[in-house]
């Protein structure tokens, strides 16, 4: 899954850079920059004190020493003062300047933290959606895992508004699965009238029945297409390349041509789901490509209920769906 949003201390995480949100002199400070530089140790400073500094917007490379990767990316934001002083730009700059430095480095893995959105007081939502854009961006192009480390839940909230809605959606959906308790269940299978088999029952009664179901041989056709070849099938009716579709999906190349080179592998759920979205699947074509996998979209899960959720309203957006399950403490699609 290329880019990833993890809740974690950039300082443990075991990648080949991380990046920390310095300020101008580069010689250390609080909140990450400080967590940094300490488990780092003095060596670290010691080495910064040789970059003389960074402009904002930009980023310097330097060791990474007692911590568990291999290089530190010094990249300074901007202070947000409200959003009208280029804010923005310089906080995509950051990113970029940092992934190009990554590149060079031939790290394959990197951990953001949300600069600026700390000290710098860079709205934590926006910070992240700025973040997520410009990393999506760069992994268009580029093979790398990005992380996106959020050390703190209220450092990742979904619009106030979208969170009510989806809470909405899984009340209805969820209770309806819970109400409906085992006992229930026998008691209404108790009270429903048993077929009376006493009378045969006359070929012509299944006449409709036969006419609604799909002819055998297209339910064996249907049967015969694999998770893969509908998969693959969906992608040449969409008019899409294979990159397209698994960049869009958020899925490594890697995983991909292993699902395309056999036509009986068996995905994940998220993963199937993944490319559902990717596809812009309608719910119907979602659970037949699901099922093709093994799998259905149940409504005692909340993970499902929000992709169908989010199916339902026609947004396709994986990092917006991303963003809402993580807010439900859901796991990642893609992943
Ligand atoms: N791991 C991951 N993220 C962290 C950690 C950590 N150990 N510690 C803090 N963060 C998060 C904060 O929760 C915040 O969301 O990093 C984000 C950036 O916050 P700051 O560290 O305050 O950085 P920033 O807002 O960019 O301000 C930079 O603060 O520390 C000083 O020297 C630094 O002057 C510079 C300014």
């Amino acid at each position: 899954m290329p880019i990833q949003i993890v809740r974690n201390d950039i300082t443990k995480m075991k990648v080949d850079a991380i990046v920390n949100a310095a300020n101008n002199s580069l010689l250390g400070g609080g909140g990450v920059d400080g967590a940094i530089h300490k488990a780092a140790g003095p060596k670290l400073l010691a080495e910064c004190r040789t970059l003389s500094g960074c402009e904002t917007g930009g980023a310097k490379i330097t060791g990474a020493y007692k911590l568990p990767c291999k290089f530190v990316i010094h990249t300074v934001g901007p202070v947000w003062q409200g959003g009208g002083f280029g804010e923005r730009e310089k906080l995509v700059s950051c990113y970029r300047r940092s992934l190009e430095l990554a590149k060079k480095a031939c790290c394959e893995t990197v951990a953001f933290p949300l600069i600026s959105s700390g000290v710098y007081g860079y709205p934590k939502d926006q910070a992240l959606r700025v973040a997520v854009d410009t990393v999506s961006e760069f992994l268009s192009e580029n093979d790398m895992t990005v992380y996106i480390v959020i050390f703190d839940k209220a450092s990742y909230r979904i619009g106030e508004k979208l969170f009510k809605d989806i809470e909405e959606y899984i009340d209805d959906r969820y209770a309806e699965e819970h109400t409906d308790s085992v006992s229930e269940r026998i008691r209404r299978m108790n009270a429903a009238p048993m077929p009376d088999f006493s009378k045969s029952i006359q070929y012509g009664d299944m006449a409709p029945m036969a006419a609604a179901a799909p002819s055998l041989a297209d339910a064996v056709k249907q049967l015969d297409e694999s998770f893969s070849e509908m998969l693959l099938r969906k992608i040449d009716e969409r008019g899409m390349t294979d990159s397209q579709c698994y960049k869009k999906a958020n899925i490594d190349r890697k995983l991909f041509s292993k699902i395309r080179s056999d036509r009986l592998y068996k995905p994940s759920k998220p993963t199937a789901i993944a490319f559902a979205i990717a596809l812009e699947l309608s719910l119907g074509e979602t659970k037949e490509l699901l099922m093709k996998a093994g799998f259905a979209l149940s409504h005692s899960n909340k993970f499902d209920i929000i992709i169908e959720y989010f199916i339902e309203h026609g947004n396709y957006n994986i990092f917006e769906i991303n963003e809402a399950l993580f807010a439900f403490d859901q796991s990642l699609l893609g992943a």
